[in-house]
């Protein structure tokens, strides 16, 4: 059996990613804390609570545990409604925490991180119409504005909204995210204002802080033809270009061009310093002329494929190579910021995290620039309107007790940032079923 190590670039950022609402707890005045209120808004009426109690002050045994691991960087989000409690009230409180969480990062000679919304906002902007008024782009630049004022002393890296596409669609198509609706024109107008949104931030934390770098997360997702029917084809070229191509395209172009919508938005262009990309999964399309709700196509994994706990993911590591070709053509270095899998007993973790970072590897290796990787979660956390029945962290939570429970991922993962690479003598420990395959 042969032995050996694939190492990752010097200087490589290895850390986990994690977002306010999720572990925070005690959010009491933004959108989900309204909407898991609502009866049937969250599977089994889960609720964010005391979540991982980061506000409580417990982020600093995780941040503890994460530099234990040898995790140099962590991406974490701050909570608008926090920071902004009522559209003219700046909470000065709030933006201490952020930084005494920001200063523990660099105690800890780990990177940081920020995302500036990611997914939750207050209620107040809510009752104004949320991102389908313009006006939201005007407000978002003003939050950023005092944030990165106060914050920019601890960091550089910011990433001002987290997976537009996700969100859009989410909340405005799916209607499973705050407000709720199903509503594609107003989708539509939603991203552009995101892309609005984005480019004044960029120009905003440029202008106060001129060697800072910002980009977006987008969440990659990898559409494939269930077959080689044109009409197949067609729908997931489709899905590509709605879902990941038109936000990150926009950045580049300065044009906004989706399903019927056309906007120019030249201060737009350019707004990127790095792509962040999220990538979890890949999905077969079909042409479907009975859906025209979901875009004429049904999404589905192939038979066969390994899927995580809950079914949500299909573990699919050759995805993660064609979404670094595909941001590759907008010409900036690019970070994984998000990849990870919903997996309580430890059981696909450990083979999902060699394989995802053995595909890195390769590409790393053909010379595509990128600088890092976060894994999806630090700790099991709130996931949304999924709540409580999802494990998607290194550590599990205990929530009664506020104990983390360490998994052999944990240790993986820790392996892997310690020596920057993947040794032969990991997949054996971890995962020897991949053995064959990444070390053959
Ligand atoms: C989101 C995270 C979420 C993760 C797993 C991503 O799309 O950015 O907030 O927890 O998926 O569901």
């Amino acid at each position: 059996m042969p032995i050996g190590t694939y190492y990752f670039t010097k200087g490589f950022l290895w850390g986990t990613a994690t977002a306010a609402q999720q572990v925070e707890g005690r959010n009491f005045n933004n959108t989900w804390s309204a909407w898991e209120q609502e009866d049937g808004r969250i599977l089994e009426g889960g609720k964010a609570g005391l979540a991982c109690d980061w506000w409580g002050g417990r982020w600093r045994e995780d941040f503890d545990r994460a530099q234990a691991a040898s995790q140099n960087a962590h991406r974490l989000s701050i909570e608008w409604s926090r920071i902004q409690p009522a559209p003219d009230r700046w909470d000065e409180e709030a933006l201490d925490h952020y930084r005494e969480m920001l200063i523990g990062l660099r105690e800890r000679k780990m990177t940081p991180m920020v995302t500036l919304h990611h997914f939750s906002e207050p209620l107040w902007l809510a009752e104004m119409g949320g991102w389908e008024n313009e006006a939201v782009c005007e407000l978002f630049t003003a939050f950023v504005r005092k944030s990165v004022s106060a914050l920019m002393p601890y960091c550089r890296l910011w990433v001002p909204i987290n997976e537009p596409n996700v969100f859009a669609f989410n909340a405005y198509v799916e209607g499973v995210f705050p407000p709720g609706k199903q509503d594609v024109k107003a989708a539509l107008l939603v991203l552009q204002h995101m892309v609005q949104a984005h480019a004044r931030a960029y120009h905003v934390i440029h202008e106060l802080q001129p060697e800072a770098r910002v980009g977006t997360a987008i969440h990659y997702r990898g559409f494939q033809p269930a077959t080689w029917l044109p009409v197949d084809r067609w729908a997931a070229k489709a899905h590509h270009k709605l879902f990941n191509e038109s936000f990150t395209r926009a950045l580049h172009d300065g044009v906004f061009d989706v399903v019927y919508k056309k906007a120019a938005l030249p201060e737009a262009a350019g707004t990127q310093d790095f792509l962040g990309l999220n990538y979890y999964t890949n999905d077969h399309v079909r042409f479907n002329p009975l859906a025209p709700g979901a875009f004429f196509t049904r999404r589905f994994f192939p038979e066969g494929a390994l899927l995580s706990e809950t079914g949500m993911i299909a573990h699919a590591p050759g995805g993660l190579i064609d979404a670094v070709k595909w941001g590759y053509r907008f010409g900036v270095p690019m970070i994984i910021t998000e990849n990870g899998v919903d997996d309580g007993e430890d059981d696909l973790r450990p083979q999902y995290i060699l394989e995802h970072l053995h595909a890195l590897w390769q590409v790393i290796n053909d010379n595509y620039p990128i600088e890092g990787y976060f894994h999806w979660t630090l700790v099991d956390n709130f996931e949304w309107e999924r709540g409580w029945t999802q494990h998607f962290g290194l550590w599990g939570l205990d929530r009664e007790t506020q104990a983390r429970l360490r998994r052999p991922s944990a240790e993986l993962y820790a392996e892997i940032c310690r020596t920057n690479g993947i040794s032969s003598s990991f997949v054996e420990k971890y995962a020897p079923q991949v053995m064959q395959t990444l070390f053959p």
